[in-house]
């Protein structure tokens, strides 16, 4: 009867959701040193950690997440030893980002060495290293004493999760440990910049600014959205999507009248117009800050609340309004996903 509930339980419920306690942090760190899944908060994201430096266990990580092997992911680090331990070469301009942002919301791809797993960086000549601030995804990279590779917690393609209630079920069947640390502070993936001697180029918009970037480095070049082959994933199209179509107003465009059960995503304040199914502000202040903070859960239970399409109005593109703006413009399905009006 026992083993019938542990089976249950583990196929149904998912891992087992914990409370960062000691025992849980020391718990989780044997996993991962013994190849197994650990879901476990970050400053940005929750994020689904492996041994960065077992293939097999990473190959895990693209099974769960059901991740194109094209698709590299990020190590983190718990100290600049262990970047050593990964890098092969360290630019100026790294050197200096690294001072000033890390730990944070930064992840720098630099060349790697060779112990870095193929399977990692995607064939790639370089990895993708961050240092996360927050204390419990610290605590944990450095009970396991080895870099953990950890890409957002989600299946590929949709909506990161920022608190464990955002968790996919059928992920959380396949982990072995969820660490539940509360609501993320900053909701929006890192700030991705791929460094040379001679440029920093940013690959993916996230919770570092832009402009607090190139306050340190001068000016960066931009290189996000491409088409063909995505040196950063964040690039496709479409991405950090929710299950039901969105589509993104216009700066002052009102929510065109419509026969479909409609949810709403207001920046500062709920529209007037009640015709809504759902209505979600991202900020009643106007802080940028704020609204990626709760970009994700408020798209979460958006998707939640049974409606066929969501509106998201657009934001101020200054700041993180940037990566928001970029979030959104991802998930907002091509015309062809589009449910007809007629
Ligand atoms: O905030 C974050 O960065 C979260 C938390 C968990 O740390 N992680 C995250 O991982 O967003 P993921 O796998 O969802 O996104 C990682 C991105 C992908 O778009 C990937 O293509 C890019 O990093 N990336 C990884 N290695 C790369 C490399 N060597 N060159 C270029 N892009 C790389
Ligand atoms: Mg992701």
């Amino acid at each position: 009867m026992l083993v019938l509930i542990a089976f249950v339980d583990h196929t149904f419920m998912g891992a087992p959701i914990r409370l960062p306690t000691e025992e849980t942090i020391a718990e989780a760190a044997r996993i991962l040193r013994d190849g197994g899944l650990v879901v476990f908060p970050t400053e940005t994201v929750y994020g689904l950690g492996a041994h960065a430096l077992d293939a097999r266990a990473v190959a895990r990580i693209f099974e769960v997440k059901n991740r194109p092997r094209f698709d590299p992911l990020i190590v983190h680090i718990a100290d600049l030893a262990m970047l050593e331990g990964l890098c092969e070469t360290m630019f100026d301009s790294a050197r200096r980002l690294i001072d000033r942002f890390w730990p944070g919301p930064l992840t720098v791809v630099l060349p790697k060495r060779s112990v870095v797993p193929d399977i990692v960086k995607a064939g790639l000549p370089t990895v993708a290293v961050r240092w996360p601030s927050h204390p419990v995804a610290q605590a944990l990279i450095r009970a396991a004493g080895i870099p953990v590779a950890a890409p957002s917690a989600n299946p590929f393609g949709r909506l990161s999760p920022t608190r464990v209630e955002h968790l996919d079920p059928v992920l959380r069947s396949q982990v072995d440990l969820v660490i539940d640390g509360g609501p993320c502070e900053f909701g929006v993936e890192s700030t991705i910049v791929y460094v040379t001697e001679e440029a920093v180029t940013v690959l993916r918009l996230g919770a570092l600014p832009v402009e607090v970037l190139e306050a340190v480095v001068g000016p960066v070049t931009l290189q996000i959205g491409s088409l063909g082959r995505p040196m950063s994933p964040g690039q496709l199209p479409r991405h950090y999507a929710p299950r039901t179509p969105v589509r993104v107003l216009r700066p002052g465009e009102t929510s065109p009248p419509s026969s479909h059960r409609v949810g709403y995503l207001a920046f500062r304040e709920a529209p007037p117009d009640r015709s809504f199914q759902a209505v979600e502000v991202l900020s009643p202040t106007g802080d940028l800050r704020e609204a990626a903070a709760r970009l994700f859960d408020c798209l979460h239970r958006l998707d939640e609340a049974g409606v066929d399409v969501i509106y998201a109005e657009p934001v101020p593109e200054v700041g993180l309004g940037r990566a928001i703006m970029d979030r959104l413009r991802r998930a907002a399905t091509d015309v062809g996903f589009f449910p007809s009006e007629d």
